[in-house]
């Protein structure tokens, strides 16, 4: 099968993710619950993970690291660990149901208001969110690109429009590893990211990085292997938002991810503008198709049929052609309603670097069919 659905998540490993993969499950011991010489081995490459994410993402130290089983939890437990009753925030059209969702759940069950900005030509502005600001607005929360069209806000504009005392938020699921997010050179508060699809490890793996000003309190309670006399959470990080045990294969190869990222991510954005730019060339020489989206690092692209639901032509794509694309909404409805595709949804075609443009005329006459 050609896969193009890198956006839900990465589709091809590299070889040394593989490999860490299948020696973390050979030699599998509980890394932090125990002090034999296996559990402590498994402790060190999760140490050197926390401190590679910290390194890679600017963060704001190595306790600021937190392991999360994907994006959404880190988002919920980032969103329900700082919100508190009367507070305001402010976020976008162009976000996905995991920062829609628990916003809308906070609301009924804390009282927590938000503004959800509009967009212009598809994407966020500075302007907008700053419109959108009210007196007790504590945090922004915005996505660092979309995961229908690849559209990527101003994230150092809409920053730089927030007072001093506002919280930024950033959803990295699809912009992390592929976009410059550098939380202390941007100013951003607290960014969620997902291992598996950018960072190139495998799913069950996520994180959450926070900065000095945020003091997220527990979602998840239990076991941490560290203060067990005491019935309380541990009252430091990360442990104190680290109950139960960690997925350490996945945390294994996030630490080779990272490395074959930071070797790599000039010629991988690189690659993926290209590739980006081919698709959309070639199809803008098929007038069937309407396209949503402009060449982007983040390997997305969005299209519609002028007359065939979108879920209709990625089921064609899949049965007739062997080719894997995502059709439908993407849990992103409020990005569907602005882009005026809320009822035939996109065909969302995603790239990884290691898609070659020959799978990509595979796809251009596939659809000619259509
Ligand atoms: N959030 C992922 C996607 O957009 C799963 O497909």
């Amino acid at each position: 099968m050609i896969y193009f659905d890198n956006a839900a998540t990465g589709g091809r490993k590299p070889d040394c993710v593989l490999t860490a993969v299948r020696a973390a499950v050979r030699t599998c011991a509980n890394a932090g619950r125990g002090g034999h010489k296996l559990a402590l081995s498994c402790l060190n490459r999760v140490q050197r993970c926390r401190n590679a994410l910290n390194g890679y993402f600017d963060g704001f130290g190595f306790d600021r690291v937190v392991f999360t089983k994907n994006c959404t939890e880190a988002l919920n437990i980032l969103l329900f660990g700082v919100l508190q009753r009367g507070d305001h925030v402010v976020t976008t059209a162009m976000e996905h149901n995991s920062v829609l969702r628990p916003l809308n759940r906070l609301q009924a069950a804390r009282g927590v208001s938000f503004t959800v900005c509009p967009l212009t030509n598809g994407n966020v502005t500075a302007d907008s969110v700053r419109e959108a600001l009210r007196p007790n607005t504590k945090a922004v929360i915005v996505t660092a690109a979309s995961n229908v069209t690849g559209a990527m806000p101003p994230l150092k504009e809409i920053r730089n429009v927030l007072p001093d005392g506002v919280l930024f938020f950033v959803d990295g699921a699809q912009g992390g590893g592929h976009l410059p997010l550098k939380m202390q050179e941007i100013g951003i508060d607290g960014l969620a990211l997902a291992g598996h699809k950018g960072l190139f490890s495998i799913q069950g793996s996520g994180a959450l990085l926070f900065s000095n000003r945020v003091n997220p309190d527990p979602l998840l309670f239990g076991g941490t292997g560290t203060t067990s006399f005491s019935l309380e959470m541990p009252d430091f990080y990360p442990e104190a938002l680290e109950a139960g045990t960690l997925c350490f294969p996945a945390i294994s190869a996030l630490l080779e991810g990272i490395g074959y990222l930071t070797e790599n991510e000039k010629r991988i954005a690189a690659r993926l503008n290209e590739l980006t730019a081919y698709f959309l060339s070639g199809l803008s020489r098929q007038p069937t198709y309407a396209a949503y989206s402009r060449p982007n690092p983040c390997g997305i692209t969005a299209f519609a049929h002028r007359n065939l639901p979108s879920e209709q032509v990625a089921e064609r794509l899949s049965t007739e052609f062997d080719i894997a694309v995502r059709g439908g909404l993407h849990c992103a409805p409020k990005m569907h309603e602005a882009l005026g595709s809320l009822d035939d949804g996109l065909v969302r075609v995603s790239f990884s670097h290691f898609n070659s443009e020959t799978e990509i005329d595979v796809l251009l006459t596939a659809l000619k069919k259509f």
